[in-house]
């Protein structure tokens, strides 16, 4: 039977990685808090994606699978090593990064802020209080330097991850517990912080910006009138409140999970669905959709910039991804306006507080050799992006 084409032939099939968890070498406020035994591994090499051979060597990989677009990071404390101070080498750098994938026909989008921070920026207070000057200073010197070479930027990755992970669990750096009214305080601080950021980006580029969020989807187990309150409460507090308080040209949707409410409580993972990643996440690709159609009324261009699964195995990565990709499809043909699909990650790399034990890569990382080799699952990805549907 002739396949079916539904995507647009101007569709991103991509992949995504962080400056931090690839490049190796950083030294910033999360290379101290490995250090200091908050992770279960030191990030050290990571993947050495900073060396221009090796990543020109991933970029012949992605040209391998079939990829079109890549998403990756630019870090705030290799440019700014010191307050104030612009490495305009590393910039340069960056943009012979940008030149190869423009070369190899691959679009660019690159984040500015994804977790972490130069270790004299936190030294000075933390996000809370200090002076957000320097950070639109490295903003500013970036975006110039790499105007012609990013089709999409994205200001700030998951603030709101940060915000729980560092004030909330303080399981990430700065490491602070219940700190309610820090928290509290400091997602307005983000949010506003995006909205200067998203005006320096377009005076200096004109290129389309948006803030890439962790979206949840928030769901009953008995669909009882109490658990869709809470779930919708839930939905307005985690999904809809840095969306309506930020300005974007398009949104930075950020798929892993979703969360099931018995009565007055979350499920915990242990009774959600049987099929579960080597994190403990479970599958659930349903829930894409639901929060695609959930952000229709926005009526803004989407990317799935992330979406992936911790699998070292490689026994799931192949129908996570083909059910992920027909559960967005299914949004689109509901008339969602997603344009872009990109799989965290193309590589194994530094997983946080979990090190190097979780693998959510296309391709398998050797961290002690800096081997690398395809995963069978990545041959479906490509499949999918040739054919154009996964039907
Ligand atoms: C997201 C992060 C990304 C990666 C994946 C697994 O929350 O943005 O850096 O760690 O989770």
């Amino acid at each position: 039977m002739e396949k079916r084409v539904v995507f647009p032939p101007n569709f991103l099939w991509g992949t995504a990685t962080s400056a931090h968890q690839v490049e190796g070498d950083t030294l910033n406020d999360w290379t101290e808090w490995e250090k200091n035994g908050g992770s279960k591994h030191l990030s050290g090499k990571a993947c050495n994606h900073w060396n221009l051979k090796r990543f020109q060597e991933d970029v012949e990989r992605m040209k391998v699978l079939g990829l079109n677009a890549y998403r990756m990071g630019v870090e705030w404390s290799r440019v700014m090593p010191k307050p104030g101070v612009i490495e305009q080498g590393v910039l340069n750098q960056y943009r012979q990064m940008l030149m190869i994938l423009q070369q190899a026909g691959i679009s660019t989008m690159v984040t500015l802020h994804h977790f972490t921070n130069p270790t004299w920026f936190v030294k000075s207070g933390d996000w809370t209080k200090t002076s957000l000057e320097p950070f639109y200073a490295y903003v500013d010197a970036t975006t110039k330097t790499l105007a012609d070479n990013v089709n999409y930027w994205n200001t700030f990755n998951e603030p709101l991850i940060m915000v729980r992970m560092g004030y909330r669990t303080g399981q990430w750096p700065p490491g602070k517990k219940a700190r309610i009214i820090s928290a509290f305080y400091l997602r307005k601080r983000l949010a506003e912080a995006h909205n200067e950021v998203y005006k320096i980006v377009k005076r200096n580029t004109g290129r389309p910006v948006g803030l890439v969020h962790n979206f949840t989807s928030y769901e009953t187990a008995h669909g009882w009138l109490i658990e869709r309150a809470i779930a919708g409460l839930q939905d307005r507090i985690a999904n809809r409140w840095i969306i309506e308080h930020t300005k974007n040209d398009f949104l930075g949707v950020n798929f892993y999970c979703r969360q099931v409410f018995n009565g007055f409580r979350p499920l915990p993972a242990s009774r959600l669905g049987k099929r579960v990643s080597d994190f403990g996440w479970e599958i659930s690709p349903q829930s894409l959709t639901m929060v695609l159609l959930g952000l229709r009324r926005y009526n803004l261009p989407i990317y799935i910039t992330e979406n992936g699964v911790a699998d070292a195995k490689d026994k799931l990565r192949a129908d996570f991804i083909r059910e992920h990709v027909q559960a967005f499809r299914l949004a689109m043909r509901a008339g969602v306006d997603v344009r872009g699909y990109f799989y965290w990650s193309l590589l194994d790399n530094f997983e946080w507080a979990e090190g190097y034990t979780k693998r959510f890569g296309l391709i398998e990382v050797n961290f002690e050799t800096q081997e690398r080799r395809i995963r069978p699952s990545a041959y479906v990805y490509r499949d999918i992006i040739e054919a154009g549907t996964n039907s």
